[in-house]
């Protein structure tokens, strides 16, 4: 296998290997995971799993929580950034964690698994990472490299780390996001005014149309208006998402320079008054390969 994938249809808005962006990922699965109330909150073991695929995983924090948690189980992650995979892998090894592995792969091709590999197949915020067209050839995907009584589990948000708030900064850049997806062909958005991506609602129907059985979905959300936890957690995420997204925004001829600082300088102030209030939620599908 190729240790090198061509990153040339990635319509990722951030640049995937960006060391802020793998800092800025670490941080945020902490927060996702924590809100999601735990690694499988909808499940009371995984006594019958032997196997995970982590689809995406990023600098691997979920995929090394899940292996330093289920010793017994192997945890595979996939990451089309090079970079991602190879501090992933450093973690592992430094952490001693033999069953959890990593490779360079991209989640839009054919995966490189033989068919019923894995018990779970796990894909967390790829929304941004595919174009509306890849979602069906992708779950079946993961329906072909799940093991007959395997799970898909995917998670997924409508916005950009910014929820809904009472800023209107953060709602400008969730609406200037939206359509930014819009014109990429991100994500399942209903119009180009639209303010949300349009993915959860499709979660369950994209399982269905792939065939899997025994669907079923759970709700998460963080409050991170001031003074929560929360709070800090996601000022410093959104600060990072925002500031990384900037070539993004001017190469799409959305903001100029002027512009975008104006903006940060605004999402700032108004997320620092005390009374900021923001929830964010996203949602979580499963369903079962017959
Ligand atoms: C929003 S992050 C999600 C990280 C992780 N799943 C989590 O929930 O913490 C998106 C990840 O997708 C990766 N990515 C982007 N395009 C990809 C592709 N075509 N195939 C596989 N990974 C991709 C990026 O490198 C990045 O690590």
């Amino acid at each position: 296998m190729s240790e090198m994938v061509s990153s040339g249809e990635n319509t990722y808005g951030l640049d995937v290997e960006s060391g802020a962006e793998m800092a800025r990922l670490l941080d945020q699965d902490i927060m996702i995971t924590k809100a999601m109330g735990g690694l499988f909150a909808e499940r009371s073991d995984l006594d019958d799993v032997s196997s995970i695929l982590d689809v995406a995983c990023g600098p691997g924090g979920w995929v090394q929580e899940v292996a330093f948690a289920y010793p017994d189980i192997e945890v595979t992650g996939i990451d089309i950034s090079y970079t991602m995979i190879e501090y992933a892998r450093a973690q592992a090894q430094v952490q001693h964690l033999d069953n959890a592995k990593f490779m360079i792969m991209d989640a839009a091709k054919p995966l490189e698994f033989p068919d019923n590999s894995f018990d779970i197949v796990n894909a967390r915020f790829m929304v941004g990472v595919l174009t509306q067209n890849k979602w069906p050839a992708v779950i079946k995907e993961f329906m072909r490299v799940a093991r007959p009584g395997g799970i898909i589990r995917l998670t997924e948000t409508d916005w950009p780390s910014t929820g809904i708030t009472n800023s209107p900064a953060l709602d400008r850049w969730t609406s200037l996001a939206t359509q930014g997806a819009y014109r990429g062909g991100v994500g399942f958005i209903a119009n180009p005014q639209g303010w949300h991506f349009g993915i959860t609602p499709m979660l369950t129907r994209l399982l269905q149309e792939a065939g899997c059985l025994h669907i079923d979905k759970r709700a998460h959300v963080m409050d991170f208006s001031a003074g929560t936890e929360a709070f800090e957690e996601n000022f410093k995420n959104l600060k990072t998402v925002l500031m990384l997204s900037k070539p993004f925004f001017l190469k799409a001829g959305i903001l100029s320079e002027q512009e975008f600082q104006d903006f940060y300088q605004q999402v700032i102030i108004e997320m620092m008054s005390g009374d900021f209030r923001g929830i964010y939620y996203f949602l979580t599908a499963w369903g079962v390969k017959p």
